[in-house]
């Protein structure tokens, strides 16, 4: 490049010779063409058409021309500089529809492949039939009450009448949290409740008479996790303790309760058993809601849900024994009352023809997913 000088002749400026500013033209034809995205274009453009490209620096140089020679040279330049800027355009339309093209390829959605939504969990089916069951009674006027699960022993044993050489008290049925009575300052140990009977002696200390109430909820106890029994498990127990209350009213609700569950013709009956905390005390089956007791002594009609036996035994009943109330400060003179408890995961055997009780426990959602659809 030449420094401007009085005497300038074009010819002698090497930049603004013909052939190289048409070498500079192809050159950046060529940067353009090259250019295989729209990052690489602006690459070729600052170089071929900003300030320091050649074009540009050309340019300047015509400044420094003799006036006869500026018209000419700057045609020259003028015109490559038209024909860069017109090449870059077209390129930059180009790259930006083969880009438009490509987004719209790449990032189509179909809209008719199957879709793949993460699965909402579904509620165990043993909190469906614990709600259900307890929804029976809410809809009579009873109401839910808890109790906690690690329970002191007083309420889990004392309080409802198990004396203190009951077999349900040794080591090996119960789970003790803190050491067994009368090892620790309270008096009182702490187990894991090994039934929601609790609950019925905490309601009768805590509310007003009369009391009406049903508690669904966990339950423990030392038992190996196998086809029929479980540590973990679930009990419904109901309470009623009024004025004037009999068995009749017991067998009332009972009957009311199967017959809510499993259909109108069903029936429950009582079998004399012993409970500490109810006098008297009765195991309480329901009629085989499949067979309705025809499979009794009817070998052409076998049951598999009540091994044909035609009844069903679902847990223990009774009236509720006075020195429970008298434990829990209620006057058996005046009040007396009802309670049953049974096993969640037992009905739900029955039920739904569950053969082994670890399917509820294991968590696969191959067992839970088809209850989850009842919800
Ligand atoms: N708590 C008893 C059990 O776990 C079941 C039971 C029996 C509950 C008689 C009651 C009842 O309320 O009256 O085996």
């Amino acid at each position: 490049m030449s420094a401007p000088n009085k005497s300038y002749d074009p010819v002698e400026v090497e930049t603004l010779k013909p052939e190289e500013i048409e070498r500079m033209r192809d050159e950046a034809l060529a940067a353009f063409a090259a250019a295989d995205s729209l990052d690489a274009l602006h690459e070729a453009k600052v170089a071929q058409t900003g300030p320091t490209s050649p074009l540009a620096l050309a340019n300047r140089e015509i400044g420094a021309l003799p006036p006869h020679a500026k018209a000419e040279a700057g045609k020259r330049v003028g015109q490559a500089r038209g024909a860069v800027n017109k090449a870059l355009a077209a390129r930059q339309v180009e790259l930006e529809a083969e880009r438009d093209a490509r987004v719209l390829v790449e990032e189509a959605v179909d809209v008719t492949l199957p879709y793949d939504r993460v699965p909402s969990g579904a509620r165990h089916p043993l909190t469906t039939m614990m709600e259900r069951v307890a929804d029976v009674f809410v809809a009579m006027g009873y109401e839910v009450a808890e109790g906690p699960e690690a329970e002191a022993e007083w309420f889990n044993f004392d309080a409802l009448n198990f004396l203190p050489d009951h077999p349900a008290r040794q080591m090996q049925d119960t789970f003790f949290v803190q050491g067994p009575k009368g090892t620790d300052e309270s008096g009182s140990g702490v187990v894991l409740r090994t039934h929601t009977s609790p609950v019925q002696a905490r309601a009768l200390l805590d509310r007003e008479l009369p009391v009406y109430i049903v508690c669904p909820g966990r339950v423990f106890r030392t038992d190996e996790l196998d086809a029929t029994h479980t540590p973990v498990f679930h009990q419904i127990e109901l309470l009623a303790v009024d004025e004037g209350l009999t068995m009749a009213d017991l067998k009332g609700t009972l009957d009311h309760m199967v017959q809510a569950l499993f259909g109108a013709d069903m029936k429950t009956r009582l079998r004399p058993n012993f409970f500490p905390f109810t006098e008297p005390s009765a195991e309480m089956d329901m009629l085989c809601y499949v067979c309705k007791g025809e499979s009794i002594g009817n070998p052409d009609r076998p049951c598999r849900t009540c091994s044909s036996e035609g009844w069903i035994e679902l847990g223990g009943c009774g009236m509720v024994n006075p020195r429970v109330l008298t434990a829990c400060g209620v006057d058996p003179e005046k009040y007396s009352g009802f309670a049953f408890g049974f096993g969640i995961e037992r009905m739900l055997m029955f039920r739904h023809n569950v053969e082994d009780m670890r399917d509820m426990v294991e968590g696969d959602v191959r067992f839970t997913r088809p209850f989850g659809m009842e919800i």
